[in-house]
């Protein structure tokens, strides 16, 4: 099985990348091993803080949060970095050549449950001009990432990654302690019938999404004359690597309890990675009204809409919002 070196090397990574994301996956493995300790390490349970998304942090979003930022900092790599759990952008190396934001840990709600959750990952260039406290720098759509994906705490630790040049699958070895290719070059089925999106939310949808998961759940007596099946992670991370393995559509839309807030999931550290994978291996992935990967984005924790997964179901998914 092929090493991580070697698939880079292959896709033409640049050396200073590799050692950037040979770093990155440092901080990752050593997450990985906190997770897998439990309740043993005391890692589980919340604290008394919130991020400035307003959300209660779990000890994990803090512990994985600062393992990255530490990790990062150190590497000499790294400019900048921006995270869900930092209100402001970290300078790093002023003569760093990367900028990485990232979602320590996706899924937090799972981790009292001993279930799915991992971290999600970009990277960019970082601009000459840029001072290593200046947000705007990572103010770049997702078409100009070098690098993104996701390392998933599940039974086996996996990361998926792209760099521009296919996404591929690894698998943590443990014992080694390297990650293996185990899957090069995935391409997601393009039709499914498999969606993944929290229902509960339902009437606080607009029309288009409404109208589109109705006709999903009238299976074979509505208009699709198919009948669907649904499944619900909690943490986009599992639910992404579901449908990059087996194909589906994953949508987060906009709620209209928070008119002020276009979606739940944030742009930079979450859709944009998951889009970038998605693409790579055939897949689409939509705010409703546009490619995620161009949306220009104007704030560091920007959230957006997704509809994300397999291209044709996707694409029927918009024909609802051009109605
Ligand atoms: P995070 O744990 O990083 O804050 O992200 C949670 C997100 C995402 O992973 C998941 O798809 C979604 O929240 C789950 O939302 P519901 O609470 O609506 O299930
Ligand atoms: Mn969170
Ligand atoms: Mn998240
Ligand atoms: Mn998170």
């Amino acid at each position: 099985m092929k090493r991580l070196n070697s698939r880079l090397q292959q896709d033409g990574a640049p050396l200073e990348l590799i050692l950037l994301i040979r770093t990155l996956l440092a901080g990752c493995k050593e997450i990985s091993f906190r997770v897998s300790q439990g309740a043993l390490a005391g890692v589980l349970g919340s604290t008394l803080s919130e991020n400035v998304q307003g959300e209660t942090q779990k000890k994990l979003d803090v512990i994985s949060n600062q393992i990255l930022k530490d990790t990062l900092a150190e590497s000499g790599y790294v400019k900048a970095i921006s995270s869900e759990e930092e209100d402001d952008v970290v300078p790093c190396n002023p003569e760093g050549k990367y900028l990485v934001s990232f979602d320590p840990l996706d899924g937090s709600s799972n981790t009292e449950i001993n279930s799915l959750i991992g971290t999600i990952f970009s990277i960019t260039h970082a601009p000459q001009w840029m001072e290593p406290d200046d947000p705007s720098a990572f103010l770049q759509p997702g078409t100009q990432i070098v690098a993104a994906g996701y390392v998933l705490y599940g039974p086996s630790t996996m990361l998926a990654m792209t760099t521009g040049r296919g996404t591929h699958l690894y698998t943590l070895d443990k014992t080694h302690g390297g990650f293996l290719v185990t899957q090069a070059n995935i391409q997601m089925p393009k039709d499914t019938a498999e969606f993944s999106i929290n229902a509960s939310n339902q009437r606080h949808w607009e029309a288009p999404i409404q109208n589109y998961v109705s006709d999903l759940i009238a299976g074979t007596e509505g208009p699709r004359q198919k009948d669907f099946n649904m499944r619900w992670v909690a943490a986009m991370v599992g639910d992404i690597h579901r449908v990059l393995c087996r194909g589906g559509i994953f949508a987060y839309p906009f709620d209209k309890r928070n008119p002020k807030m276009p979606g739940k999931l944030r742009l930079l550290y979450e859709a944009n990675p998951m889009a970038f994978l998605v693409e790579q291996a055939g897949g689409a992935a939509s705010t409703g009204h546009g490619r995620i990967m161009e949306v220009m984005p104007t704030e560091i924790h920007q959230r957006v809409p997704v509809i994300i997964g397999s291209e044709n179901e996707v694409n029927t998914c918009l024909e609802y919002y051009q109605k």
